[in-house]
């Protein structure tokens, strides 16, 4: 069954207002099953945090501790990374590189860190991702700045997709050969806060907080909204300057937060379109207006957030590294005899996803101001992910990115190349990934060593 068959069948379904200011601080990871396509089809199986996909919505605020007890009740090791946090490297969730994995059956571990930078961010398994994450289990961390914008509502769109049959049974092809070789686990169904939308109800004059996550392992999202010019304030939870493109694009793993200003009349219905893959386009949902009259006539110019303290790199002394991703279909694939079931390589080099000892690719002095020159030498995209730093994006194919911004997670076209720019100052063992899970499962990983 596809996505539009789907819609046929499943009633209108609204847009629940998210659980904000949740409160619940730890997370219990057990199978669940969940309707994604409607009340009206049979419900999936799934895997989630606290019995839901998403988990929950963990929200604190700047400067806050954030201490969250985490208790594995899968038959499956695990971990949780939270990602896009500037954290010590004991709490980043990787397998055997920063810490034993949480053991199956029972095991537990208590994260707790410090959250400097405000902004929208998410947590997942960082083992066995493809099949972790394609399963359920991811959920956003919202970091609320000390004094966040006037909104009329803060909402969180975490994007996925699922490759469902006809019986909505999450088809169990993980880690396959054609995915992994390819774009990745592109599903058929693409869901909203764990299910298939119809609508997002608005009211005329509403001035709404987007936050959207990608938390798909593969797919990339291309959203424009008919009849709005939201305003992009932040990027991977980074502040930057007010704008808007006509679309923004959303690589795995990316965030962007919006600014949705209600312009439009009272009773009307717009679509959100997705259409990264051009002749895979399809209608998200509708932005639907209550007839209730304009809350406002007149909106505020698009608020500025504050910058968090990130240290801002120095490229004239900065020391320069590149690094070429390569293999992938219609590639240079690694030899099959050398390395079974591994496409993609790092520097020449393919890593597989278990194998967390190994030498670092890199490393950098603390402290020091670094630039990677990062190389697609591959037909495919590659949304690439640097733990523990936010990073400048430096450029794209040789040309400046405006306006400027941070990110953790950069994505390249194929065959191209971006420059980004950190200081290397957080200590400890990062890794460096495709987040596309099944490349970063068969070789598309690194690490670079800050000491
Ligand atoms: Cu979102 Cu290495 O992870
Ligand atoms: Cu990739």
């Amino acid at each position: 069954m596809n996505r539009r068959e789907f819609l046929a069948t499943s009633a209108a379904l609204t847009l629940y207002p998210n659980v904000a200011w949740s409160k619940s601080r730890s997370l219990r990871l057990a199978p669940a099953r969940q309707s994604l396509v409607g009340e009206a089809n049979p419900a999936t199986d799934v895997w989630a945090y606290n019995g839901a996909v998403p988990g929950p919505e963990l929200r604190f605020r700047q400067g806050e501790r954030l201490k969250v007890a985490v208790q594995n009740a899968l038959g499956v090791e695990t971990t949780v990374h939270w990602h896009g946090i500037r954290l010590p490297n004991a709490m980043d969730g990787v397998p055997h590189l920063t810490q034993p994995p949480i053991a199956a059956n029972g095991g537990r571990f208590v994260y707790e860190f410090d959250l400097p930078d405000a902004g929208t961010y998410w947590y997942h398994p960082h083992l066995g991702s493809p099949e972790q994450v394609g399963r359920g289990l991811y959920g956003a961390l919202i970091v609320e700045e000390r004094d966040p914008p006037a909104v009329d509502r803060d909402i969180v769109w975490v994007l996925s997709d699922w490759r469902l049959d006809r019986e909505a049974r999450n088809v169990e092809d993980f880690g396959g050969f054609m995915d992994s070789s390819h774009a990745g686990r592109i599903g058929n169904t693409v869901t909203v806060n764990g299910a298939i939308r119809e609508t997002f109800p608005v009211r005329a004059g509403e001035r709404v907080r987007l936050r959207l996550i990608n938390a798909s392992n593969a797919r990339i999202y291309g959203l424009s909204f008919e009849g709005h010019e939201p305003w992009v304030i932040a990027l991977d939870g980074q502040p930057v300057a007010p704008h808007w493109d006509g679309r923004v694009v959303l690589g795995p793993a990316m965030r962007a937060d919006l600014i949705l200003d209600c312009t439009a009349a009272p009773g009307s219905r717009h679509r959100v379109i997705d259409d990264f893959y051009s002749r895979r386009a399809y209608r998200l949902l509708n932005i639907e207006y209550s007839k209730e009259g304009p809350l406002r006539d007149f909106f505020q110019p698009a608020p500025r957030l504050r910058p968090n303290a990130i240290p801002e790199p120095e490229l004239a002394t900065a020391a320069r590294h590149r690094i070429v991703f390569g293999g992938g279909m219609m590639g240079a694939m690694p030899s099959q005899r050398e390395h079974r079931g591994l496409f993609w390589t790092v520097n020449g080099k393919p890593v597989p996803e278990d194998d967390h000892a190994h030498a670092p690719l890199l490393t950098l002095g603390k402290g020091k101001s670094c630039v990677f020159e990062l190389v697609n030498d591959t037909s495919w995209h590659h949304p690439m992910h640097l733990h523990g730093h936010v990073f400048r994006v430096v450029s794209k194919n040789g040309k400046a990115v405006m306006p400027q911004q941070w990110a953790d997670t950069v994505l390249l076209d194929p065959d191209s190349r971006a420059e980004i720019a950190f200081v290397a100052d957080n200590p400890g063992d990062w890794m460096l990934h495709c987040h596309v899970l099944e490349h970063q499962a068969t070789g598309m990983m690194a690490v670079v060593r800050v000491a």
